[in-house]
């Protein structure tokens, strides 16, 4: 058992209070890099005013002879680079990987007080956060830092799944929860090989006319993702935490990437991964909300004054519900407003 209270005790003497509140602040793209890579890392100061998060990559697509290259990459990305208000996150390696803990022991001795949040991948269950947490908290207090960092969890498994709602509960140091929709695919035996997505097997039919079965009928292709993301988005909402679609793997496909962030986005989460630039205009574009659904809000808002009545707009009922709608809608508009002026032009608040 453990008192409410003590969740807001540091887990280390002299490591920084865990906040009450997690800030927000855009993140409408995670944009990944390898710090192994010089001309990646050569890019960073072009890329990093483009993106909202900045996340260098030690995990899956770093290769077991790189990754000393890429923490080491990192961390003088971490010292040297001008970020502005972009964020800087990592994901380092699994839980039970021979490099996590010089991952962390390194990023947060040397640059903690330059990494907003650790992607923890592969997270099974709370116990994986307890881990971290209480690690981060004595390196924390060790190197003195004044701010804790926060902690995202990628939904990779099957028992990650099922753990969802303790996951996003198990420290005030959580942030978010991703998908990632490829490790998730080969722990539950699902049978696809590509990273998130459709498939074309995974579909419904329209019935046959005339009972002839063999006749041409409409399909559709359904989402894979749908039942994994809408529990992601409940549990994340429980806990006060923001929920993330991850990887879109088909980099040349831009049209079914923006579909699927787009299904993300209206479901409920706040970005996605871009792991090439070519997907950073997508997440611009798909998680900022359309400057005419922008207005729409900012009628209804006008029209229902204090919200406690009801009222019709276009033939359209409102009422309580669709006003809190709409200002859902508002406030993600105002906060990106703040952080890119051509939205502000277009949102005109
Ligand atoms: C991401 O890490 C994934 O496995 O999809
Ligand atoms: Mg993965």
């Amino acid at each position: 058992m453990r008192s409410p209270r003590d969740f807001f005790a540091p887990l280390a003497i002299g490591a920084p209070p865990p906040l009450r509140e997690i800030p927000v602040r855009p993140s409408r793209m995670i944009h990944f890099f390898d710090p192994s890579n010089p001309k990646m890392v050569a890019k960073v100061p072009d890329i990093a005013p483009s993106v909202d998060v900045l996340l260098g990559n030690l995990e899956d697509a770093i290769a077991a002879d790189r990754k000393e290259a890429a923490r080491a990459g990192l961390v003088e990305v971490a010292r040297t680079a001008q970020l502005g208000p972009t964020q800087l996150w990592t994901r380092v390696n699994a839980l039970d990987s021979p490099w996590v803990l010089d991952d962390l022991t390194t990023l947060v001795s040397q640059v903690g007080d330059r990494i907003d949040v650790v992607m923890l991948p592969k997270v099974e269950g709370a116990e994986d956060i307890h881990y971290a947490d209480r690690l981060l908290a004595q390196l924390e207090a060790r190197a003195g830092l004044d701010r804790p960092i926060l902690l995202h969890a990628i939904l990779e498994t099957a028992r990650g799944v099922a753990n969802v709602e303790e996951i996003c509960l198990a420290s005030p140091r959580m942030q978010g929860l991703s998908l990632g929709p490829a490790d998730l695919a080969a722990d539950r035996r699902m049978k696809t090989t590509r990273v998130g997505g459709g498939h074309p097997g995974y579909l419904v039919r329209e019935d046959p006319s005339d009972d002839d079965v063999h006749a041409h009928r409409v399909t559709a292709q359904q989402d894979l993702w749908h039942y994994t993301v809408a529990r992601m988005v409940d549990a994340c909402v429980l806990a006060g935490i923001s929920p993330f679609y991850g990887p879109f793997g088909d980099i040349a496909d831009v049209v079914a990437c923006e579909d699927q962030f787009r299904n993300a986005y209206l479901l409920g989460c706040v970005g996605a991964w871009t792991l090439h630039p070519k997907q950073i205009d997508i997440a611009r574009r798909v998680f900022s909300p359309e400057p005419s659904e922008v207005s729409w809000a900012k009628r209804v808002v006008e029209a229902m004054g204090d919200g406690s009545g009801a009222a019709m707009l276009d033939g359209k009922m409102q009422d309580d519900a669709t006003y809190k709608q709409c200002q859902v809608v508002l406030d993600l508009a105002r906060h990106l407003a703040e952080r890119d002026p051509e939205l502000a032009a277009a949102y005109d608040l």
